[in-house]
């Protein structure tokens, strides 16, 4: 599976910002929604282009032009849409799909609660977005629902990854290709990320 470590001191110096315990909720989705856009554009890097003819004030050129109803940007509710804005800043044409899962807290089994993704989804590429991969069960579920509705490629992109779950998500799909702004050390006994930013929900939604 591909996986990429974005070290650009900027993701490293916001990823830092989130980090601290005393960062607000306004200051953190703010941040959150900037560690996106840098993501985004990483993990953009390869969409092909279709050659256009256009005209310009010295004649006509051909020029670049990514085609965005080729892609689906793919939050998982909730965190999922603290990420959205970011890379939308990117891909503001590009269609959202969005689908809902809840960890159970004891399980930690992805609990799946609405899913609505484009009509046309089927050989899109999908941008899956969440801040957080832990056990990895929500991404799997996630991609299992884009595999069956006929998502031909997934480009995931994570705040923070843990190894287990990069292992987990690897072995259920290892064609999905990922770009992470950390990729930290263990998950905690209750399926947290060590260091990680503890709850990105609750601290991207202000709730306790
Ligand atoms: C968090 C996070 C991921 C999931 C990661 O969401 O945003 O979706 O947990 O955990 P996993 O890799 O072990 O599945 P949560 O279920 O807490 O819901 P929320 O976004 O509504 O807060
Ligand atoms: N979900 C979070 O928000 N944080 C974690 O560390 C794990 C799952």
């Amino acid at each position: 599976m591909k996986i990429v470590e974005v070290h650009h001191p900027l993701v490293r110096h916001k990823l830092g910002l989130l980090r601290e315990a005393s960062t607000a909720p306004a200051l953190f989705r703010q941040v959150v929604g900037e560690i996106a856009t840098l993501l985004a554009y990483e993990a953009t890097a390869d969409l092909p282009l279709d050659d256009t003819g256009i005209e310009t004030w010295a004649g006509p050129l051909t020029v670049g032009r990514c085609d965005q109803s080729r892609i689906t940007l793919v939050p998982i509710l909730r965190a999922g849409l603290g990420f959205l804005p970011g890379v939308q800043v990117l891909l503001p044409s590009a269609p959202v799909s969005v689908i809902g899962l809840r960890r159970d807290e004891r399980t930690l089994q992805p609990h799946a609660y609405y899913q609505r993704f484009v009509e046309d989804i089927a050989g899109r590429t999908a941008l899956l977005i969440d801040p957080m991969l832990a056990t990895a069960g929500s991404a799997i579920a996630a991609i299992d629902a884009l595999k069956a509705a006929g998502v031909t490629r997934v480009k995931a992109i994570f705040l923070v990854s843990a190894p287990e779950g990069l292992r987990a998500l690897e072995a259920r799909h290892p064609d999905t290709e990922v770009w992470t702004a950390a990729i930290d050390e263990r998950l905690n006994d209750h399926g947290y990320i060590l260091p990680g930013l503890g709850d990105a929900g609750d601290r991207i939604f202000g709730t306790p």
